[in-house]
């Protein structure tokens, strides 16, 4: 399927325009893309006026991480999405070499809202100056620039991402820092907190450093990028993206890592961890995560689907590059674990459903589910484990005439949950785990989350989320469940279908 796309949209100012062949194969229905070109991070995350405003790390010019502007698209109820102007192209002297990740705050008073974001210039290969830049907009659409508000540290080439909110009378913002720490002669992994006035003249451009809130505790981890630390229940949580960490076991199997950390903080106190570091998602394909809050009070968050230094095919030769995964909420769960599930919105894109349950998959047969899966589609999957002997449980998904497909694996004898794409089709291949647990009844929920060329796996209360690209061949897509060394007892499975959201 090929589509003409325009990448930047006629209000774009000043800003060389290109017109693509955008190839749709694998192109999102049910996540955020840019019409075309290249996507990271989500940045500035925020509502007003009755509408959700998404920003994101956007290369417009090619599908490669390159020259970053702010791509921008909205929504009134996190299900329709609408593609904006870009919102910020680099402009000032400051952030010539980029417009890199940050946050946004609604002001005070209906004023609009703030952009705390991060000017990126080289100085030398390798070598960078990054500023923290303030800009404002009255309509989400159209920014004022206010400049440079925080300078980095003498030589501190790694010092970006602000992540501002308020708390009581003051705003406050963490950031990335990676201080070379005389005693080691090491770089370590810092997230720095600051505060500023509510209002007034120095209102989130005078900012005060209030310490170190967190070092991570890997030594091998020398910068903390895109952190964000927002309250949930009676915790704070502080996440971070950790670069240079190295493979153990299942965990930090990525080329830089999301994690988090749950602990205790007010106003003029420390950070105080009660958990150790978790990973935000197991998947091969998830970074960068920001959270807002909605007007109704909860917490949400975007991550970013691709990674850098991983082969993503569509980048070679689609037009495009880049996906963010499904709006999803937070909650903290029993043990101060963060809970992880589609935004409940989602459901508002369900335009039929197929159903099948209960039924028993007897051992070592396959099941079909569906002969073709097209678009995007959510499977919700109830396994009743406690009538169950299976030794392994598999759905398989994307399946194509070909014999490609993607599987979605629950596996007794280690207790853990498997999105195995040794067989998918084109790029990265690899198999990511997550601890799989069924609840005291002895149910183990699944929701999976299909799109074009993506895969989003939520166990259970959303205790673990597993998240990948898959670029599975084109025709159609098959789905089927199978039990191996055992009966497979299966309560319920839907298929929804899904609408696409622009
Ligand atoms: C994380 C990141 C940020 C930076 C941005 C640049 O993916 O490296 O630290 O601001 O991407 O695109």
């Amino acid at each position: 399927m090929q589509q003409t796309a325009d990448p930047l949209s006629a209000a774009d100012r000043g800003v060389v325009r290109m017109r693509v062949t955008r190839n749709d194969r694998w192109y999102p229905l049910v996540h955020i893309a840019a019409r075309a070109g290249w996507i990271n991070d989500p940045n500035g995350l925020v509502h007003l006026s009755g509408r959700y405003h998404v920003y994101f790390q956007h290369n417009p010019f090619g599908s490669q991480w390159g020259l970053m502007h702010w791509g921008h698209v909205s929504s009134a109820d996190l299900v329709h999405w609408r593609h904006e102007p870009i919102a910020l192209a680099p402009e000032l002297e400051a952030e010539s070499d980029g417009v890199f990740s940050g946050s946004a705050v609604a002001l005070p008073d209906r004023h609009g809202i703030a952009v705390l974001y991060t000017g990126h210039r080289w100085l030398a290969p390798g070598l960078a100056r990054q500023v923290q830049c303030l800009a404002t907009s009255t309509d989400a659409t159209t920014f004022v620039r206010h400049g440079v508000v925080i300078e980095p540290p003498e030589q501190m080439t790694d010092f970006r991402d602000p992540k501002v909110w308020r708390t009581g009378n003051r705003w406050y913002l963490v950031l990335g820092a990676s201080p070379l720490d005389p005693a080691d002669g090491r770089r370590h992994a810092e997230v720095w907190l600051y505060s500023s006035d509510l209002q007034g003249p120095g209102a989130l451009r005078r900012w005060r450093f209030e310490g170190v809130l967190y070092r991570s505790p890997i030594d091998e981890v020398f910068m903390a990028e895109c952190p964000d630390f927002f309250p949930l229940g009676d915790r704070w949580v502080l996440s971070y993206c950790a670069m240079g960490t190295h493979p153990h076991g299942y965990l930090d199997r990525n080329v830089n890592n999301a994690r988090y950390v749950v602990g205790e903080w007010a106003p003029g106190r420390a950070f105080t961890p009660v958990t150790g570091e978790f990973p935000c998602d197991w998947g091969h394909s998830y970074y960068a995560p920001q959270t807002m809050q909605s007007p109704d009070g909860r917490r949400l968050v975007w991550g970013w689907m691709g990674s850098f230094g991983r082969p993503e095919p569509v980048a070679q030769s689609d037009g495009w590059c880049g996906q963010l995964t499904v709006p999803r909420e937070l909650d903290l769960g029993p043990g101060d674990a963060v809970l992880t599930r589609p935004v409940r919105e989602l459901t508002a894109l369900r335009r039929s459903t197929c159903g099948l349950g209960p039924i028993t998959v007897p051992a070592n047969t396959e099941r079909s589910l569906a002969a073709d899966i097209p678009g995007a589609a959510e499977i919700e999957l109830s396994l009743d484990l406690a009538h169950s002997d299976a030794e392994r449980i598999t759905l398989a998904v994307h399946r194509t005439p070909d014999g490609h497909q993607t599987l979605v694996v629950w596996d007794g004898q280690s207790g853990r949950g498997h999105l195995d794409r040794g067989s998918s089709g084109a790029g990265d291949r690899g198999s990511r785990s997550a601890p799989c647990a069924p609840d005291a009844d002895g149910l183990l929920r699944l929701r999976i989350v299909l799109d074009r060329g993506s895969v989003e796996v939520f166990v259970g209360d959303g205790d673990q989320v597993i998240s990948s690209m898959v670029y599975p061949p084109e025709g159609p897509r098959a789905a089927a469940i199978c039990a191996e060394c055992g009966d497979a007892r299966i309560t319920a499975l839907r298929i929804h279908h899904l609408d696409a959201i622009f």
